[in-house]
């Protein structure tokens, strides 16, 4: 890949940067701005050279969100930042004439344009219209063969920024741990799952599987998980995971009855799921049992919620992330709810590395690349 510093002339030269603008938003206002301040340093290289900088991203998936929140939260940062409410065609590009050397535009969501999901080359000859040059920053959507992603680079010279480069730099450590190694994958939807847990169980030599994803393998042994929520995977392809010495699964969960709008929940063992009770998160024998295979690592990697957190079972997430911000070991964490977590506690800082990627980190460690990152090559 060519990094944006490879770029010899950028005086006044309108640059399309995608970057990572998918942010949690509640009530109108950003939640979370770890992504944007993660976007900043290509930004503010590009601004320096006197660039004319135009970003594209998306938010959501309905396809009828709106950057705005995000335009004003990223504003804090840059003051000059303008907002266009198109993304392409005549209006964009006035707007993208308009800017003054340094400037920085924000165009709206991508993906209200089903172009951007479909790749479709008129789509990606439109967004490739308004600048020069592509500069890929987004990597947590680089595992997305979208327009933005893999189309621009057909039509314009094309280079990876400090964000990509840096993703890739460190992803790439983590596909090489320092022994012993401890992966923790948790989450849900076992399909997009599989091919990062099979990689990690030949890479590491602890890997838990906490979270939902624990409930399809619970199943498939036997034990009792109630109305827990499960993906419906492949029984056999558990089983055969399961019968890997590496792997370990929870010794205890929170429970709560089904549907239950509270959350608080009972501690028990495994086989004692009430058939009217859901699995809501991992108890605290098992963050003792991640605990004592954390305290020997020298690499940990983490990507996912051992609890439903979205709905307020965040404690053995919580405990999780502390438990790796006191390890001495190098440590590596992704995904949304996983930064969620870590930055509420405030512990971002004793992390080795926080990648902006979910998807897109389990894809790059199962895969080695990504097709954002191969459109650039
Ligand atoms: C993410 O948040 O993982 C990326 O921005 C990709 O978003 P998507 O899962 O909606 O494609």
């Amino acid at each position: 890949m060519r990094s944006v510093r490879s770029i010899k002339v950028l005086e006044n030269i309108p640059v399309l940067v995608r970057c990572a603008l998918n942010v949690p938003v509640q009530g109108g206002e950003v939640a979370g701005s770890f992504r944007l301040r993660r976007a900043l340093p290509t930004i503010e290289y590009l601004r320096k050279h006197h660039a004319r900088v135009v970003l594209i991203g998306h938010i959501g998936n309905k396809g009828t969100e709106t950057l705005e929140p995000v335009f004003r939260a990223m504003k804090e940062f840059i003051p000059e930042l303008r907002f266009c409410p198109v993304t392409t065609g005549p209006k964009a590009r006035d707007a993208v004439r308009q800017l003054p050397p340094g400037g920085v535009l924000m165009l709206e969501n991508l993906r209200r344009d089903k172009g951007e999901r479909e790749n479709r080359r008129d789509f990606a000859a439109a967004l490739a219209d308004l600048a020069d040059i592509y500069v890929e920053d987004s990597f947590d959507v680089c595992h997305r063969p979208h327009a933005s992603v893999v189309g621009v680079p057909e039509f314009l010279p094309s280079y990876a920024g400090f964000l990509v480069e840096e993703e890739v730099r460190e992803l790439s450590k983590a596909l090489k741990p320092g022994k012993p190694s401890l992966a923790i994958i948790g989450g849900a939807k076992f399909g997009t799952k599989e091919p990062v847990l099979k990689k990690l169980l030949a890479l590491y030599e602890r890997v838990f599987v906490g979270g939902a994803l624990a409930n399809d393998f619970m199943q498939a042994s036997g034990r009792p998980i109630g109305k827990s929520l499960v993906s419906g995977a492949d029984k056999t392809e558990l089983k055969t995971l399961m019968g890997n010495r590496k792997l370990l699964l929870p010794v205890d969960y929170v429970v709560a009855r089904a549907g239950t709008t509270v959350a608080s929940g009972r501690v028990v063992e495994i086989q004692d799921v009430d058939p009217i009770e859901s699995i809501l998160d991992n108890g605290p024998k098992t963050i003792a049992l991640i605990a004592a295979h954390a305290e020997k690592a020298k690499t940990i990697l983490w990507n996912g919620p051992l609890g439903n957190y979205e709905n307020g079972f965040v404690q053995g997430t919580e405990a999780i992330a502390h438990v790796i911000a006191s390890s001495k070991a190098r440590s590596i964490v992704g995904g949304g709810d996983t930064v969620a977590a870590i930055e509420k506690l405030g512990i971002s800082d004793q992390f080795s590395f926080i990648s902006t990627g979910g998807g897109a980190m389990l894809d790059f460690l199962a895969k080695g690349t990504l097709p954002g990152l191969d459109a650039l090559r």
